[in-house]
């Protein structure tokens, strides 16, 4: 639309760009398209080590593709290894505060060192490449260390967000079949300790039989049982440990890692990466997007348990050979300035967070931000849900005292890197659009038959071509993966999510268009929240759906038919919402649960979601209600009240 606010980059950014101006994007972008091959042919030999290069650069049987065939690499190896033999060598490669003040300043040198040390004691304990680990750890430097440990070896790894319940935790554990558990005693937030050791007990004891070992890292000093012959300190493991350890030579294609995802059923989906195209995927997106720069400092506010740390906190940074910066706690500790201090105190000059964080921010006033010196930002990101123009505004105005571009980034843990949003030097900004695609990405926003819509009309997102940091599959599922992604419309990639293209060619994602909600930037699904309610005794049937919430984007709303009984709402409803947060973990916690004596159904017996959105949303219903079974619930339903 003609009428939106357009910010062309600055010159001063533009000269110094990677990528500089619109014809050097358009170059880019029209190569990719018109010559796959000879161009991620020629970034991967740039770009990445490879001990053995690939015969072909990709190979697509719909809807399973395989990228650097042949090729043999390691992302262990490309994240430090090939840095020692330069400059970087002395760089700092992590740069972490504990939440408590603690710090550490950890070079490529030393991080090498310290991930050999403990790939021998993965050794040590019996694992082989092939075999799978799941880490369930704090934002700590031994997380990293352990992911670019399994990496070095080929161990497949699964981080499992330490805000998840041990029961969550349970059923990743029991997907992967993994052999080894990596903890930690606890980690610090908001000034208490979040105990991990004992979610793990609870998690796999007489549950997992896959699991041999459990290595324990210790950060908060607790009292920490531990069971002999299965668990094991890591400091005392890492004492009898060396220095050196060769990195593997892998496949190109060799699982890097599986992260757990929501879906549209109550059961996760484990989202598998792979070597050779994710690792080319998030370094070039580091380049393009990030503009990284040798001397920079990079900080990602997010959790390595979601895929925007791996990609971007841990894998892209170091293979760019960036100094990254970690946090382990909440934004609000002691205080609501302590990111602007840590920006200031590290002189952080790129900084990428959520628009759900901004907004939180906005709310405890600029005062905040305003004590500290933030003149090292030159380049903001943002990521997880779209950005409302506001919000936008104030973080260009307040943050980037109008100097710093903003990228506004698509993408989403199947697609392991970035998929639409601006190099900073070349395309100019609209508040609220993702903006373009990036190299090799070739989007369109269709019909569900899978016709292109016109400008500016809505419609599903969707993805023509395959890209190096595409998912390769669904872990043991790959049925499901067919039919997620490649058969709504039949032979594209199906997102799930809607939007619209302007006449610019911009893009404005409209947000999810299934069963998922984005509950501050965490993606959860209806049913699995719905499931959790139903494992509840007093729990008959569960509809659950996201209402708008101004802050985190949108909040988790239950409508719960109950078993016969006697219960009083109000206690039966603080019940239920601490036992979704047991069974799933806490950020999925409902903000609201309305019990009703029947859910919405159409006459073949399917809750009509749709009308319960409208609800949550207006507190009416306007749509087409012919094909409801009983009109009556709905009404009722419309006047309760909003309990927020
Ligand atoms: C949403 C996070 C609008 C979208 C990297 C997507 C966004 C889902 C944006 C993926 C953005 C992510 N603008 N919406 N810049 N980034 N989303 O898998 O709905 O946790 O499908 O990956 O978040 O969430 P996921």
């Amino acid at each position: 639309m003609s009428q939106d606010p357009i910010y062309p980059p600055n010159r001063e950014f533009t000269a110094k760009a990677s990528v500089s101006g619109m014809d050097a994007y358009r170059r880019l972008y029209t190569e990719a398209a018109e010559q796959p091959e000879e161009f991620w042919g020629q970034l991967a030999g740039e770009h990445l080590h490879w001990f053995q290069k690939w015969s072909h650069v990709f190979e697509w049987n719909p809807p399973f593709v395989k990228w650097f065939v042949g090729g043999k690499t390691n992302v262990s190896y490309n994240c430090l290894d090939r840095h020692l033999n330069s400059p970087r060598k002395d760089k700092v490669a992590i740069l972490w505060e504990g939440e408590p003040g603690d710090s550490r300043a950890i070079t490529y040198t030393e991080l090498h060192r310290l991930v050999c040390r403990f790939s021998n004691v993965l050794l040590a304990r019996g694992l082989k490449t092939g075999d799978r680990a799941i880490l369930y750890m704090p934002m700590i430097p031994e997380l990293p260390i352990a992911m670019l440990a399994c990496a070095r070896l080929g161990i497949t790894h699964s981080v499992v967000f330490g805000g998840f319940s041990s029961e969550a935790l349970k059923a990743r554990i029991q997907d992967l079949g993994a052999q080894v558990v990596i903890t930690a005693d606890g980690g610090w937030r908001r000034a208490k300790e979040v105990r991990l050791k004992d979610a793990v007990d609870e998690a796999i004891t007489g549950e997992c039989p896959s699991v041999k070992d459990v290595i324990v890292c210790r950060r908060t000093g607790s009292d920490t049982p531990m069971q002999p012959g299965r668990d094991h300190w890591w400091h005392e493991l890492d004492a009898a440990s060396q220095d050196h350890c060769p990195a593997v030579e892998l496949d190109s294609e060799h699982p890097l890692y599986v992260l757990y995802t929501s879906g549209t059923t109550g059961k996760p989906k484990g989202i598998l990466h792979t070597t050779g195209g994710y690792l080319l995927h998030a370094t070039m997106t580091m380049r393009w997007v990030f503009d990284i720069k040798e001397e920079d400092v990079y900080w990602c506010s997010a959790d390595i348990g979601w895929v925007t740390g791996h990609s971007y906190i841990v894998y892209g940074p170091l293979s760019a050979g960036t100094t990254t910066v970690m946090y382990e706690g909440a934004p609000d500790t002691p205080a609501f300035d302590r990111w602007w201090a840590l920006v200031a105190k590290y002189k952080v000059n790129i900084f990428y967070t959520s628009p759900t964080a901004i907004r939180a921010l906005i709310r405890q006033g600029d005062e905040w931000p305003a004590k500290h010196d933030l003149s090292s930002l030159r380049l903001l990101g943002s990521v997880g849900e779209p950005i409302n123009p506001a919000a936008w505004e104030w973080y260009h105005r307040v943050i980037g005292k109008g100097r710093c571009p903003i990228v506004d980034t698509w993408w989403q843990t199947e697609t392991g890197g970035i998929m639409i949003a601006p190099m900073p030097g070349a395309v100019p900004l609209k508040p609220g659009s993702a903006t373009l695609p990036m190299p090799g990405v070739l989007p369109e926003i269709v019909s569900l038959e899978g016709k292109p819509v016109g400008d500016d009309q809505e419609g599903f997102l969707i993805l023509k071509r395959p890209w190096p940091g595409m998912l390769r599959t669904i872990w043991g599922d790959p049925e499901r993966y067919r039919e997620q992604y490649w058969s709504r419309v039949p032979g594209v990639y199906f997102t799930g999510d809607a939007a619209r293209r302007d006449k610019d060619g911009y893009y404005w994602i409209l947000g999810r268009v299934d069963d998922v909600m984005n509950v501050s930037g965490h993606r959860l699904s209806t049913m699995e929240v719905e499931s959790a309610l139903v494992k509840h005794p007093a729990v008959a049937e569960a509809a659950v759906v996201g209402k708008p919430h101004e802050i985190t984007g949108q909040a988790v709303c239950c409508f719960v038919t109950l078993k016969k009984g006697d219960y009083s709402h109000d206690i039966l409803g603080k019940e239920l919402r601490q036992w979704v947060a047991h069974e799933i973990g806490a950020f999925a916690r409902p903000a609201e649960i309305r019990f009703t004596e029947a859910l919405p159904k159409t006459r073949s017996g399917k809750i009509m979601r749709r009308l319960l959105r409208e609800i949550v949303t207006s507190n009416s219903v306007a749509g087409d209600v012919t094909t409801l079974e009983d009109m009556s619930v709905v009404t009722r339903l419309a006047a309760q009240h909003d309990e927020d």
